[in-house]
């Protein structure tokens, strides 16, 4: 299967645009904020909270930083015009943080102020390593002024042992995740390059010491048995339900999502959008073989 997916994920520069497209509508809301504003309403007349994520590259000039920024900007418009129950999600590299890490400070920062004025969480995506310690010290300066901003951090990597330590308190939200990107294997915790099943006990360590420190923390994952144990070490330890929530991506495992919904967990949605869905799509088929096997599958089924 591992074979399979990897070959799905070398041979998608030669899919059609047209047809990545397709695949990819299950996972992208749509290419504008009327589009996100629409899907948004739908999960959450299923009581669904969400995330906005607008899609881009790591900016290659200040102006795209400057386009990217203004767009979350009027994402956060919207979210107080149509009171919607979301927070945004941003990347750093989009903002510039490997073009001018000042400018990226900068924009972040009128991002959090804006998000502040309308009462919206912001959350730091975690790209590959070349960032992540950049991330945790932006995050930090951040994060002294500006109390509703969270950061994502990855089980698959071994430093993110260390990187809780100074990170999980009880002022902090923290979003733990797998992790997404092809990263060299020294940086990862045993196996995790092949075997994602591997990264749990990691994932489940990371969230014991969050929920010890008394943290808010989003359980971001579509890993049903990862899942159940989650909800059976939350209990272990007596943590309330609004001391965490699920979090998915747009368009995977909904029967999973459903499931917790209707058990009473408070369950957010990753909904990106914008024009650039190439770019995300691709990127996300290549960074994870399993998903262009995904991908491939509903393909074969149309
Ligand atoms: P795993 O990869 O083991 O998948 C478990 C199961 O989920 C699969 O067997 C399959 O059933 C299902 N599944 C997973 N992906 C699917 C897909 N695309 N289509 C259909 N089914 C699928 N990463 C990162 O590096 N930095 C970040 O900031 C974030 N942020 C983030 C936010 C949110 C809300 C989520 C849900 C995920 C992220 N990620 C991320 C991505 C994350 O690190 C991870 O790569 C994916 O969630 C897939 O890993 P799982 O934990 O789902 O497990």
């Amino acid at each position: 299967m591992q074979l399979f997916n990897s070959v799905v994920a070398h041979a998608i520069p030669w899919i059609p645009r047209a047809l990545v497209q397709k695949m990819a509508r299950r996972y992208i809301a749509g290419d504008d904020i009327n589009a996100a504003v629409k899907r948004l309403q739908q999960l959450q007349t299923q009581g669904f909270c969400a995330t906005i994520d607008v899609l881009g590259e790591t900016a290659a000039t200040p102006a795209q930083a400057h386009n990217t920024a203004a767009e979350y900007l009027r994402v956060l418009d919207a979210i107080h015009t149509y009171g919607l129950h979301a927070s945004i999600s941003v990347k750093p590299t989009a903002m510039g943080l490997l073009l001018d890490e000042d400018l990226c400070e900068r924009l972040l920062t009128e991002i959090l102020q804006s998000a502040c004025r309308i009462g919206a969480s912001v959350c730091m995506d975690m790209e590959d390593v070349r960032c992540t310690q950049m991330q945790i010290d932006l995050f930090q300066r951040l994060q002294a002024h500006h109390s509703d901003f969270g950061l994502a951090l990855q089980a698959y990597l071994r430093r993110t042992y260390q990187d809780i330590e100074s990170l999980a308190h009880a002022r902090n939200t923290l979003r733990l995740c797998k992790g997404i990107y092809r990263e060299e294997a020294a940086h990862l915790v045993d196996n995790a390059g092949r075997d994602r099943n591997a990264i749990n006990p990691h994932f489940l360590a990371h969230l014991a010491r969050c929920f010890d420190a008394g943290c808010f923390v989003a359980i971001a994952t579509h890993d049903a048995a990862l899942i159940d144990q989650a909800v059976a070490l939350a209990h272990s330890r007596g943590i309330d339900r609004s001391r965490f929530e699920f979090q998915m991506l747009l368009g995977v495992s909904e029967s999973l999502r459903d499931r917790l919904l209707v058990q009473g967990f408070g369950v957010r949605i990753y909904v990106p959008f914008g024009k650039d869905w190439y770019g995300y799509s691709t990127r996300r088929l290549k960074e994870n073989p399993r998903i262009a096997g995904h991908v491939l599958r509903a393909m074969l089924q149309r």
